[in-house]
């Protein structure tokens, strides 16, 4: 298949309308979008992922009225988070419509919804006119891609089209609020954080697995956000020892020793908005090892610190 490169929203659209599937950029990462109501379009999304099919897709609306075709129950809790954060880089899990497919929310009953903010997201997404399932726009298990080139890098010749855009804005994806019990609970910690939502919402709560409970996130326990070369955790402040080899170091301040390659970034959004990309420059340079300093776990912190937990656990 050949994989068409595009700037206009309305061509691309096109491929989603005529049952294609297209990847766009948001203000998070890239996403891989089809139409939610075409079940074939959606299959070819697993298939082009490589994707375990008990991970449920994000549904991504245009338009704020296009919540009543996905759920027919917005709780208060929810409806306080749409007034405050749609559109932006929030997912909410609501009751889903027995219209939508069981693929798309890879048999819950649930259903994630989010607006984004990117204005070319928004554009496609008028275009197409229905919700789009989008995961992010990467083969499964690697690190979610930041820019049109590394979605390229993954997906060439797997999926119809590539919407191009500018390098994302967070670089991490959204942030994962489940609305559908009782109280309001983080599934995913991500480019928006706590301390935003905790603003509106004082009761919101991070879920953690307990014991043998099934966790409510089926996709947290799939391989994620993995370079190729190992992933270290390290602090700054401390010697730490690095192996042999072709190394390489990302965080906010310049450790003592070289390394073959060094990514500085000047605030903890920047290391969150660049890290991916990085990832993939390691690989791309054949690296064995990527140091990653670590953050204090506030604002995207925690997110941060998330990511690169799961990268350094593969
Ligand atoms: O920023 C983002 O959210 C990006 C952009 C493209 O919007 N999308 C994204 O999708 O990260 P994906 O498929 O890579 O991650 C979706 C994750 C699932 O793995 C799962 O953890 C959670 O969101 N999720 C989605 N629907 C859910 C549901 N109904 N119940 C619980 N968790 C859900
Ligand atoms: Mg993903």
């Amino acid at each position: 298949m050949e994989t068409v490169l595009t700037t206009s929203p309305a061509e691309a659209a096109e491929f989603i309308k005529n049952g294609g599937i297209c990847a766009f950029p948001t203000e998070t990462v890239y996403g891989l979008g089809a139409d939610i109501f075409d079940e074939a379009a959606i299959g070819k999304i697993f298939t082009a992922k490589s994707r375990p099919s008990d991970n449920p897709l994000i549904a991504h609306i245009g338009d704020p009225d296009q919540i009543a075709v996905l759920t027919a129950e917005v709780p208060d809790i929810a409806r306080i988070l749409i007034e405050a954060f749609f559109p932006g880089p929030l997912t909410i899990v609501l009751p889903k419509k027995d219209e939508i497919p069981q693929l798309a929310s890879a048999g819950l009953d649930t259903i994630g919804i989010r607006m984004p903010r990117n204005r070319t997201a928004i554009e496609f997404l008028s275009h197409c006119g229905v919700p789009l399932v989008a995961p992010s726009a990467n083969l499964s298990g690697k690190p979610s891609p930041t820019t049109w080139q590394a979605v390229y890098e993954d997906l060439s010749g797997r999926i119809d089209c590539i919407l191009q855009g500018e390098v994302t804005e967070f670089g991490l994806e959204s942030t994962v609020v489940d609305c559908s019990g009782d109280s309001p609970l983080v599934l995913r910690t991500g480019a928006l954080s706590i301390e935003e939502i905790q603003n509106v919402l004082p009761s919101i709560r991070i879920y953690e697995v307990s014991g043998t409970e099934k966790p409510r996130s089926p996709g947290l326990r799939h391989k994620h956000y993995s370079p190729e070369a190992k992933v270290f955790l390290v602090s700054n402040e401390e010697e730490f020892l690095v192996s042999e080899g072709r190394n390489a170091f990302i965080g906010l301040k310049m450790p003592e020793r070289g390394f073959e390659l060094t990514k500085i970034c000047d605030s903890t959004e920047n290391y969150a908005r660049f890290v991916f990309d990085f990832f993939r420059e390691c690989d791309r340079q054949g690296i064995g090892n990527i140091y990653c300093e670590r953050v204090n776990e506030t604002g995207i912190g925690i997110a941060l610190m998330d990511r690169l937990k799961r990268a350094s656990e593969s």
